[in-house]
């Protein structure tokens, strides 16, 4: 078996695959004006290549692959990927990253082809504020999808927040008693600076201390990290139920665990989700013959994996929103 690795000892396991960069959500820190068309864009991956792609990735030992976007539910072919991807010899793990869009009325459907697990963003727990945050007033539908996931027997439910000074910061209890209420995972996230967000940056970031601090007066207590776990401190209660992860991508360290490639929905393969401009494996696509240069290509990319992103230097704008590689 091949192993993913890069120059820094960390090996690769998990890939993160955008279907589109189209999102119907205007999160005021992400596509605060709504997704614009771009004319003359290339077309995204289609099923095919898609197919030979996920099929080099675990080839090379990857195992785990995470749908993200814009919103990846919008792209018309979504089930017929999952399905692929799920199909494919050597995939265990099929995630999902969504805003929760139709997913009261999909949820089943994504289980039946074969998606285990979702991640799904909800900033806010009161309807305005939810409104006011994503441009759209839909937190019941949303919280009905949740309950949808969990009957339709999806193995794992993650909750994202980002935080914002000042907006959604005074919820943090209300977080924490809809967590173990529902016994569900929720995670807070620093917001991160992109090209497109400065002044947003500015005045609404909230450092994860400041939440860590509060979860740990209210009782919560934090877990040793599991080997090969994701990019979240985790928090359980002793008294209750439900787990609260705190992601906080301006700490030091951050990145030394990092366990996870990128690939955008046009196929180029991002080494990190700041500062890098991607390289382009799309014509190694195009038919099944290619696969062996595939493989080595991306083992050969794997390797010049830098250190850490440049989230802490001036120029990591090379990000113009997360919505384009899919957070
Ligand atoms: P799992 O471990 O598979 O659950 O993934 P995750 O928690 O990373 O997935 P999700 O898509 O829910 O991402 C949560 C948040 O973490 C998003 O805001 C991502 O942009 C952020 N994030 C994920 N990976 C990275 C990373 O490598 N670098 C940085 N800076 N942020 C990341
Ligand atoms: N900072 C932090 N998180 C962000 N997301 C999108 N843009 C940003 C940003 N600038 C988050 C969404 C979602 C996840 C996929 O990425 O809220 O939970
Ligand atoms: Fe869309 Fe996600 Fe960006 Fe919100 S954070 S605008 S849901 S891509």
């Amino acid at each position: 078996m091949h192993n993913l690795r890069d120059g820094h000892g960390r090996s690769f396991e998990y890939l993160r695959l955008s279907l589109t960069d189209v999102c119907n959500f205007r999160c005021t820190y992400c596509l605060p004006d709504g997704y614009r068309k771009q004319a003359g864009k290339p077309a995204n991956l289609s099923v095919a290549e898609i197919a030979r792609l996920v099929c080099a990735f675990a080839a090379l030992g990857l195992w785990k692959v995470r749908l993200t976007g814009g919103e990846p539910s919008l792209r018309a072919e979504v089930l017929d990927i999952a399905q692929t991807i799920s199909g494919t010899a050597g995939i265990r793990r099929l995630a999902m990253t969504t805003n929760g869009y139709r997913l009261a009325e999909r949820a089943k459907d994504y289980a039946s082809v074969g998606i285990t697990s979702l991640n799904l963003s909800l900033d806010s727990l009161d309807p305005a504020r939810f409104a006011q945050i994503t441009g759209h007033d839909r937190l019941p539908e949303i919280l009905a999808g949740v309950d949808a996931a969990r009957d339709a027997g999806i193995e794992s439910i993650k909750l994202n927040a980002v935080l914002m000074k000042g907006i959604n910061d005074g919820e943090l209890l209300a977080f924490m008693d809809f967590v173990e209420r529902h016994d569900l995972s929720l995670r807070f996230i620093e917001v991160m600076r992109t090209n497109d967000n400065v002044p947003f940056f500015r005045r609404y970031y909230l450092p994860a201390a400041t939440v860590i601090a509060q979860l740990e007066r209210a009782g919560w207590q934090r877990l040793a990290r599991a080997p090969g776990a994701g990019p979240a401190i985790e928090f359980a209660h002793p008294a209750g139920r439900g787990r609260i992860g705190v992601i906080a991508p301006y700490a030091k360290d951050f990145c030394a665990s990092c366990n996870r490639l990128r690939v955008s929905s046009l196929g180029k393969l991002h080494l990190c989700l700041f500062g890098d401009f991607g390289v382009d494996l799309r014509p190694l696509l195009a038919d099944d013959a290619q696969q062996d240069e595939l493989l080595g290509r991306i083992e050969e990319l794997t390797r010049t994996k830098s250190l850490s992103h440049r989230l802490l230097q001036n120029d990591s704008g090379a990000t113009p929103h997360l919505a384009s590689i899919g957070g």
